[in-house]
């Protein structure tokens, strides 16, 4: 049996998503890929509950805590910086699910690089990072011999990264667009087909927890262009970070609009976009009705054009707990795969 210790950084509605799917397929683990994952340290913004044993913390007792906002009432619990228990803690995976600061990249990027220091590979959730500092971290993990993996990053629980790692090899990605934030797609959705207002289908995205800590992340389009920074980053080799994207997000969208869109057969989504030229944008376009970009609620949609396979279409749930946790635990599960 392969044992494998992990720390699960940031604990809110991911990292607890991850602790339920590790327990819920633990099973699955054992039996279908021989491996046993102890978490021995799970820390929110406060401080971590550490295992010093190594035997694993009781993920349901800290899920029940953490929904209960009593995290810190559990008897190991410390105050300390994320990433001091990162670097103390003796474990092979950081799974860093703290939230998105896109002007900063902070803490996740303290985060990352306190686990490369420390020889642990990192799967995160965390667009912040990435979207600032991408090949910079990429780089640290390659000289560290490392994997860092970011497949919930994009789309949440619809494969991306792997798909192309695992399913177009030898083609050359030459273009990526598409639909890249749920909450944004729902509110556009609300909007035409229930005639909801702006602000109530927003606060309803907020209320499914699609929707970022800070929503204007979302409508401003702001959250899908740290996607396409990604996308270009790794799929394209393109060295960008956020502040290379042209953004515009939804604020300006009318129902007015909508529904004349509609009329001619088409409808307004805000589409993230990396060209073959190489530019990259966020901005609400027409699509036409029947192209397979035109997907409902908070759905996601990704076309990737490749020179040998062409058009692939892929279409998913770009948010919410357990899917988001699904993107993470496949990437756990592929390191464990290649790695132990
Ligand atoms: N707020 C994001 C969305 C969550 O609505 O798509 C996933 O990144």
């Amino acid at each position: 049996m392969k044992n494998v210790k992990a720390i699960i950084v940031g604990f809110g509605v991911v990292g607890k998503g991850v602790a339920k799917v590790l327990q819920t397929k633990r099973k699955e683990l054992e039996h279908d890929y021989n491996a046993k994952v102890s978490v021995v340290a799970v820390c929110n913004s406060k401080g971590c509950v550490i295992d010093e044993s190594g035997a694993g913390l009781d993920l349901e007792e800290l899920v029940e805590l953490a929904d209960k906002k009593k995290f810190e009432s559990h008897k190991k619990f410390q105050k300390m910086k994320g990433a001091d228990a990162i670097e103390s803690v003796k474990a092979d995976i950081l799974i860093e699910a703290t939230p998105t600061d896109i002007k900063t990249g902070e803490p996740g990027t303290a985060n990352f690089l306190a686990a490369f220091k420390s020889g642990k590979h990192v799967i995160t959730s965390n667009k912040g990072p990435l979207a600032v500092n991408f090949q910079k971290l990429m780089g640290e993990a390659k000289r560290k011999n490392l994997e860092m993996r970011f497949e919930a990053t994009v789309c949440g629980g619809m494969p991306v990264f792997s798909l192309v790692r695992n399913g177009l090899q030898l083609n050359k990605i030459k273009s990526v667009r598409g639909i890249l934030n749920g909450t944004t797609n729902f509110i556009l959705t609300k909007m035409l087909e229930d005639k909801v207002s702006f602000e109530s289908a927003l606060k309803e995205a907020q209320e499914l927890g699609y929707a970022e800590a800070d929503p204007t992340y979302d409508i401003e389009g702001i959250d899908a262009a740290a996607k396409v920074v990604i996308l270009a980053n790794a799929l394209l080799g393109i060295n960008a970070s956020f502040k290379d994207v042209k953004v515009t997000g939804i604020t300006k969208v009318t129902a007015e609009a909508m529904e004349l869109a509609n009329s001619q057969g088409f409808v307004i989504k805000l589409i993230g976009e990396i060209s073959e030229s190489g530019s990259l944008e966020v901005s609400p376009r027409l699509i036409p009705k029947v192209h397979p970009l035109n997907v409902k609620g908070s759905l996601n949609a990704l076309q990737i054009d490749t020179d040998l396979a062409k058009e692939v279409f892929v279409v998913g749930r770009g948010a919410g707990q357990i899917e988001t946790a699904s993107a993470i635990v496949s990437d756990l599960v592929d390191i464990i795969n290649r790695r132990f």
